[in-house]
């Protein structure tokens, strides 16, 4: 039996309950089965000052040694000029599920006296991303699209107890509309919960004050009762106080756990009454790898294409929902390539100039050269037509012999 309701718009949206069983309630499984099969991709990036326990922390997260402790440097060798960017891979199964996590590390952020350019490598790498991907989506067969854009940014925050720094509202607000930034205060086992309350406050007015988004973790209204107090909790707890510890340790009550051990206790990472980890865990890999991902892909890469397109003249009246016509992506693909043709011409005229600028230096050189040795025999020259000159005189009017002595000479 059918009920069909009208729709008042020129849309007509048919509302049907249906008795019998059709059953397209199996697509979840579908689409679960479909991505259990595939597995699923998380590109998380790292960022924070030297030693706030970024590789710990990642270690910590997926339960493996993802990232190696680094060697410090050796106090004479030559010190980086700029932030670094690795890129680590691992893929890790649990239950059957595979993710492929791609850690991209930010060694040497913060380290130099003058840090105001320790966001352009960052930057960059992520607008790289986005042009890969952009690349991608413009071949012929786009079957295949390796997805390796920035899914999401962990900002580590010293637990200094004031309020933000410089550094951390410069890279916060360049970067805030080109990845889901989530802050977290690095260390929390150094301060008090007191301190860290205190502290979270004073972090979300200096972002609200400075106008940065952070990534928000989605509520789900519809889920059970349980579950949204869960969602709620965890988007209270931004920015998350956090622990890291790969290391086993022993409680007073004889319980071995992930923590730091101290003369007075173990803090344990993964007790929520410790430590705001657990949380962190929960919004990144448990309920919002999908926001993450979707949001990523709907509005920070979205924002990025139009505003690259537009730069390139392309004019985008399609709303997102709009498929784009064959002819008009074939003009976006040729405008594309006209204008990587038109970056390549300007480099190839750059190294031409260049070459044809040091050609006439080389020759300018010479031209010095060449004018100095003819000054000098057109010098010797003129001197020895003196000295000739000087003798001619001295024969002509001198005495025979005198002449004879000059001709001796
Ligand atoms: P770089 O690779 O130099 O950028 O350092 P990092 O930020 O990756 O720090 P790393 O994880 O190597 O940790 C540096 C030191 O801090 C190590 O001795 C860790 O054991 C320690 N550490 C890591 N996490 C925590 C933490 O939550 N609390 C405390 N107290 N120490 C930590």
């Amino acid at each position: 039996m059918t009920v069909q309701e009208p729709s008042s718009t020129s849309t007509h949206v048919i509302r049907k309950k249906i008795t019998g069983h059709v059953g397209f309630s199996n697509l979840p499984n579908q689409v679960r089965r479909k991505s259990v099969k595939e597995g699923f991709r998380l590109t998380v990036m790292v960022v924070g000052e030297s030693g706030l326990g970024k590789s710990t922390l990642i270690n910590t997260l997926f339960n493996s040694t993802v990232c190696a402790p680094r060697e410090p440097l050796h106090p004479a060798a030559e010190r980086p000029k700029t932030v670094a960017v690795e890129n680590i891979e691992a893929d890790i199964e649990e239950n059957g599920v595979r993710l492929r996590l791609n850690v991209v590390d930010t060694p040497g952020f913060g380290d130099f006296v003058d840090n105001g350019e320790s966001c352009n490598p960052i930057l960059e790498t992520i607008e790289q991303r986005f042009d890969a991907y952009l690349s991608q989506e413009h071949r012929v067969r786009r079957a295949k699209i390796v997805d390796t854009r920035v899914h999401a940014c962990i900002y580590f925050i010293q637990p200094t107890g004031h309020s933000l720094k410089q550094i951390d509202i410069e890279f916060m607000r360049r970067l805030h509309n080109k990845v889901n930034l989530i802050p977290v205060i690095a260390k929390a086992d150094t301060m008090t919960d007191e301190e860290i309350f205190d502290f979270k406050e004073r972090i979300l007015s200096d972002l609200a004050f400075n106008g940065i988004c952070i990534f928000q973790a989605a509520i789900y209204e519809d889920e059970d009762e349980e579950s949204v107090a869960e969602a709620e909790e965890v988007a209270r707890a931004i920015p998350f106080a956090v622990v890291g510890s790969d290391r086993a340790a022993r409680t007073p009550d004889g319980r071995v756990v992930r923590g730091r051990t101290y003369p007075w206790g173990v803090v344990e990472v993964d007790n929520p009454a410790h430590c705001d980890f657990g949380k962190l865990r929960q919004m990144l890999v448990r309920t919002n790898l999908e926001d993450l991902r979707e949001h990523t892909n709907q509005v920070l890469y979205e924002n990025w294409r139009t505003e690259k397109l537009l730069a390139m003249g392309i004019a985008q009246d399609l709303t997102v929902f709009e498929e784009i016509s064959p002819a008009e992506r074939l003009r976006e693909e040729r405008i594309i390539h006209q204008a990587k043709l038109a970056k390549m011409e300007a480099a190839m005229k750059d190294v031409f100039r260049e070459k044809v600028e040091l050609q006439e230096e080389k020759l300018k050189q010479s031209e010095v050269e060449l004018y100095a040795r003819h000054k000098e025999m057109k010098d010797a020259l003129s001197k020895q037509w003196t000295q000739l000159m000087e003798k001619k005189k001295q024969l002509e009017s001198g005495s025979p012999d005198a002449r004879k002595k000059t001709f001796r000479s």
